[in-house]
């Protein structure tokens, strides 16, 4: 019998968005960031012996060699080999990694895949079947989001559900993530509007390199202690009128960014611009109270409350969506397999 721990982790959408590192060596953020947790999960099977083929899944073993070129296996693998290595875990293991959408949708997928990498690894190392029996071994929630922050700072922010604000610190030892409102504070949605589903040419990695290069970026971070108060009042209060235009601001305030980088990144395409001219016209028609954020790609997250869920269904029955609510966070558990079956 081989036991199978299994990790999932979920996506989130940042409000305030973490773009641009102070350290990167450290992922040390050069600002603080917001997010809302979503139910939509990457799923880590990890095992002692190797596990039977899994279609859509990504395969690593800790002790594989770094020959994969696609990026989230390249991504994974040396966070594993870095995690191994940190901790002093030498025991090989082998992990699947599958996401509920695929990652080739260009929807936020290092965050989840990073995060239940990170949290099944930890678990068949410290043979943990749950979260409490890995605190015990040292690794609270706290210390997992550290560690699965090196391979993707936004995973940070998945290890809690509902509102999470990851503090970037007065030093990269002293950043801390925490949560800010639970799951069932505010019934928001997020409706992701598949413009394209073309895999993005620049990674986030890559962007986060070149945002000091933009004119924008100081004045940006000057702005940005200012909105991240408003932000907590609005999801504190619940306004959404308020959240709304907030996260309409960052959106294009990040995208300014990255589009007058040197180079320039751009990560809108034209039938981002095409929805977002649409989104405005149905907005002032049906004076529906539904708002935008973007992400490092051409695909539009549109935030409002579940209430509307219905209205907004309808408006986008010709376009590719999938609709998430908030997350409670991460799971981890065991399952067993018959001679490496299951
Ligand atoms: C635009 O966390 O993917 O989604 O730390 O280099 O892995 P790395 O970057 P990543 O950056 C996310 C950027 C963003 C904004 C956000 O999630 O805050």
């Amino acid at each position: 019998m081989t036991l199978i721990y299994k990790a999932r982790v979920p996506t989130n959408i940042a409000f305030l968005k973490y773009w641009g590192k102070s350290d990167a060596t450290q992922q040390w953020p050069a600002n603080d960031s917001l997010s809302m947790t979503l139910d939509l999960y990457s799923e880590t099977l990890a095992s002692r012996e190797p596990l039977p083929a899994q279609a859509g899944a990504y395969a690593f073993s800790s002790d594989q060699a770094l020959t994969a070129s696609e990026a989230f296996l390249h991504k994974g693998l040396r966070h594993l080999q870095w995690l191994a290595a940190q901790l002093d875990f030498s025991e090989r293991i082998y992990l699947h990694t599958r996401n509920e959408f695929p990652a080739s949708c260009g929807i936020a997928s290092s965050a989840r895949g990073l995060g239940s990498l990170t949290l099944a690894a930890l678990a068949c190392w410290t043979q943990s079947s749950s979260l409490s029996q890995l605190a015990s071994c040292g690794f609270t929630r706290e210390r997992i989001a550290q560690l699965a922050r090196a391979g993707s700072g936004s995973a940070c922010r998945s290890f809690w559900g509902g509102f999470v604000h990851w503090q970037r610190g007065e030093t990269a030892q002293t950043q801390s993530v925490l949560p800010l409102a639970s799951q069932d504070h505010w019934d928001l949605r997020d409706t992701i509007v598949i413009v394209s589903t073309q895999e993005k040419l620049i990674s986030s990695s890559q962007g986060h390199r070149l945002a000091p290069t933009s004119v924008q970026f100081v004045p940006r971070l000057a702005r940005l202690p200012a909105r991240l108060a408003e932000f907590q009042t609005a999801i504190l209060q619940k306004n959404i009128r308020q959240l709304g235009q907030l996260l309409e601001e960052e959106a294009l305030e990040m995208h300014a960014v990255m589009a007058s980088s040197q180079p320039p990144c751009v990560y809108m395409s034209e039938a981002t611009q095409t929805f977002l001219q649409f989104l405005q016209e149905i907005r002032v028609q049906k004076a529906l109270p539904i708002y935008f954020t973007l992400d490092a790609g051409p695909n539009v997250h549109l935030i409002y409350e579940a209430r509307h869920q219905e209205a907004v269904a309808s408006l986008l029955k010709t376009y590719q969506t999938i609709d998430v609510g908030i997350s409670s966070g991460p799971s981890l558990g065991t399952e067993t397999a018959q001679d490496g079956h299951h």
